[in-house]
């Protein structure tokens, strides 16, 4: 089974001893000053620049010093309260390696508290980092597409207008027969300023004839598609089609918007070994939530018949969502014995505006055995503190509009033989022996 690493109490030391150095170096030593060049500007590039620069995303552009100053305070604030960069996964639970997390780390979070209460100095030009280099939007990331479609027109955002979430349709992808993704990507082709997010779902038929749907590919700013591990794919079903979730922003001018999903298959005939599957665990559709109330829980389980490997998470919930986590209950040793768990992953603010899909890193991606129970929890705040809250008055059930709520998540993973089931905990614990050797 997988070992966590808990270290919360860790960063927390790390946190006070970085302030104790603060407090007596003050004044004496101004090498020691926080800088725009030497300290800032590199966690800009890494952290925020992707959507904070021009015609993209983030309202502002933070590429240049002359760009940042004026938002010092409004940063210090975003960053402290940790609602920027958007990511939302409790650092304090659970798996703390992800692909692309671009959060930072308590020090940091110091260290622009520290600059910007200093009067956000500039610093030595000769400290600046060469700038970032980004990366080319019209290009697909995955290589050439087999299957290209779009929005079956443009959406257009007014000028002036709330924001919207909607679901709109794509042109057919043509797929006669199941066949393989090897590939995926959805991005903007018009419009990127105005679009917050696309999630790609899939509808299609199942053997038996009935609805089914299938997360397929979020686009996020600075994300370019997911090209799946070697002998790794998805199924594409025959008849599929694809709806886009979109989060519509507006900018102050009308702007058509229009969002491509790209598809490379694996050749016709050709099955991969293992069979990557997106779908709703842990699904509860029998809640209230009363009016005016904040921390109301609801749980749901799912079972996982088969060993797999679990690749990403992503709570879902609506207008009132406020927390999510995943718990694993593994199967006893002993029948009637004590099942252990483990708490994998927590959103612990949820934020109904950013759909983000939490990827686990290779070497964290939870390995478990058949019969484990999947735990969802959720949280709802259904008072008018809750800014996504459109009526705090009335009580809420489960639904399919955005004012009716829902407590699923979505689960990326795989189904293991149980000989790569054993193979892959061995690798693991090997990589692990091999890390703690080297911190001694
Ligand atoms: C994924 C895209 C994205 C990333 C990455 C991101 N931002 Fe933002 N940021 C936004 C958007 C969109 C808004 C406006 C809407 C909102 O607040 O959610 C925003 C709002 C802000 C605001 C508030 C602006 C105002 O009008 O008051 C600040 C300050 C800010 N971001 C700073 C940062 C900093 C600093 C980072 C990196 C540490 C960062 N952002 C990373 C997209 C992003």
């Amino acid at each position: 089974m997988p070992r966590m690493l808990r270290t919360p109490g860790a960063s927390l030391l790390a946190l006070v001893a970085l302030c104790g150095a603060v407090e007596s170096g003050r004044a004496q030593n101004t090498s020691d000053q926080v800088t725009f060049a030497k300290d800032i500007a590199p966690i800009l590039q890494r952290s925020c620049q992707n959507c904070h620069r021009p015609g993209n995303i983030g309202p502002m552009s933070l590429l240049t010093y002359q760009d940042v100053r004026p938002w010092a305070r409004a940063i210090k604030q975003q960053v402290v309260q940790r609602n920027m960069p958007p990511w939302y996964i409790d650092r304090a639970v659970g798996i703390h390696s992800f692909k692309n997390d671009p959060s930072l780390s308590d020090q940091e979070i110091a260290m622009i508290s520290k600059w910007a209460d200093a009067g956000a100095p500039q610093g030595n030009a000769a400290d600046l980092p060469a700038p970032r280099k980004f990366e080319d939007g019209d290009r697909w990331h995955i290589g050439k597409p087999d299957i290209i479609v779009t929005l079956k027109k443009d959406v257009l955002v007014k000028a002036k207008a709330p924001d919207q979430w909607v679901d709109l349709p794509t042109e057919d992808l043509g797929v006669k027969i199941n066949r393989y993704i090897q590939a995926v990507e959805v991005k903007p082709i018009k419009g990127v300023a105005v679009v917050h997010h696309a999630v790609a779902t899939m509808q299609f038929e199942d053997e038996q004839g009935n609805e089914q749907q299938s997360l397929l590919e979020e686009y996020a700013v600075g994300k370019f598609g997911d090209i799946y591990a070697e002998n790794t794919g998805r199924v594409l079903p025959a008849g599929a089609k694809v709806t886009m979730n979109m989060h519509l922003h507006a900018v102050g001018a009308d702007t058509p918007a229009n969002v491509a999903v790209g598809i490379k298959l694996y050749p016709e005939g050709y099955t991969p070994k293992h069979i990557e599957i997106s779908q709703h665990v842990g699904d509860n559709e029998d809640f209230d939530i009363p009016p005016n109330t904040k921390n109301v829980r609801v749980d749901g389980y799912s079972v996982l018949l088969k060993p797999a490997r679990i690749t990403a998470f992503q709570p879902h919930l609506h207008n009132r969502g406020q927390a999510q986590c995943l718990e694993l209950i593994y199967p006893p040793a002993q029948s009637a014995g004590r099942a252990p768990k483990e708490t994998v992953s927590c959103v612990d603010r949820y934020h109904f505006d950013w759909h983000i899909v939490y990827h686990y890193d290779e070497d964290a991606q939870p390995i478990v055995p058949a019969g484990t129970i999947l735990h969802v929890t959720s949280w709802f705040d259904n008072t008018a503190g809750n800014k996504f809250n459109p009526d705090p008055s009335n009580p809420v059930a489960f639904g399919q509009r955005t004012i009716d709520d829902m407590s699923f998540s979505w689960l990326t993973f795989y189904y293991l033989t149980d000989d790569e089931y054993r193979q892959a905990l061995e690798d693991r614990r090997a990589k692990q022996k091999k890390l703690t050797a080297g911190l001694h």
